[in-house]
């Protein structure tokens, strides 16, 4: 075994996902097979309905897989039970969406600090981590702000923080620069490559090649299957000569 194995944060073991629908079903996954490293940063491209979503899911213990085995931290996640397995998310995984999923009329503060209320966090300390997330996102000076007052971007910055406030070692985001602006995407990027430079492994569906460039490396999802695994220098490369 070697040592890249021996962390591996997430194994995908032939991962199957289908979704059944009265007498029809689509296979939404056919097989998924991947290690994940503590520490990686992620990308995750392909065309839509292609099983993007689907596998993100899996990988943040939303849904079961129909067939395959998942592995996290190298817990078989099939011998958790459903509390178990919310247990784990909540404590190991941050998740970023492309609708930011803010509440409006809750300020910014209480929208971060919403995850430590689950987690049983004091209010006093709720308050000071809430402060110290949306500090570490650039948005001290917006914390009492309602969500409908801000920018896409700030939007996003603060989903950001409420995903970081419990301190996962890992964040998941869907296309989370879908709703936004070139601009506010290069900066909604620079804060992830921050966060991943700083220790956070990071899983991230986008349609933005340059985005995608800035990942260790690419996964290629076409019809639910990987179609190729690759570090995104060699990924560039060959976008580059194509
Ligand atoms: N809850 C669901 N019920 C039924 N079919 C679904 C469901 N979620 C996704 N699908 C189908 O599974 C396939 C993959 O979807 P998805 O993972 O959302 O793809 P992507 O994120 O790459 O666009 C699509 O054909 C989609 O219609
Ligand atoms: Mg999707």
């Amino acid at each position: 075994m070697t040592g890249t194995e021996a962390q591996a944060l997430l194994v995908g073991e032939d991962l199957q996902r289908v979704y059944r629908m009265g007498e029809s079903e689509v296979r939404a996954l056919r097989g998924v097979t991947f290690s994940i490293a503590l520490g990686e940063s992620v990308a995750i491209m392909g065309p839509s309905g292609s099983g993007k979503s689907t596998l993100l899911h899996l990988l943040g213990l939303l849904d079961r897989p129909s067939a395959g085995r998942y592995l996290f931290a190298g817990v078989d996640t099939a011998r958790l039970d459903d509390d178990h397995s919310a247990a784990l998310r909540n404590r190991a995984i941050g998740f970023v969406f492309q609708n930011f999923n803010l509440v409006s009329g809750e300020t910014a503060l209480d929208n971060v600090a919403a995850p430590l209320v689950y987690a049983g966090v004091k209010r006093k300390e709720r308050t000071e981590r809430a402060r110290e997330a949306l500090d570490r996102v650039g948005l001290s000076d917006r914390m009492h702000h309602d969500p409908s007052q801000l920018s896409g971007g700030q939007r996003q910055r603060v989903a950001i923080a409420r995903a970081l406030v419990t301190r996962p070692p890992l964040l998941l985001a869907d296309e989370p620069t879908g709703n936004l602006d070139s601009t506010s995407s290069a900066e909604i990027f620079s804060l992830l490559a921050q966060l991943h430079s700083e220790g956070l492994t990071l899983v991230t569906i986008t349609h933005d090649p340059r985005i995608a460039a800035r990942a260790e490396r690419v996964l290629r999802v076409e019809d639910g299957r990987i179609v190729s695994d690759e570090n995104s220098a060699a990924y560039a490369q060959a976008g580059a000569l194509a």
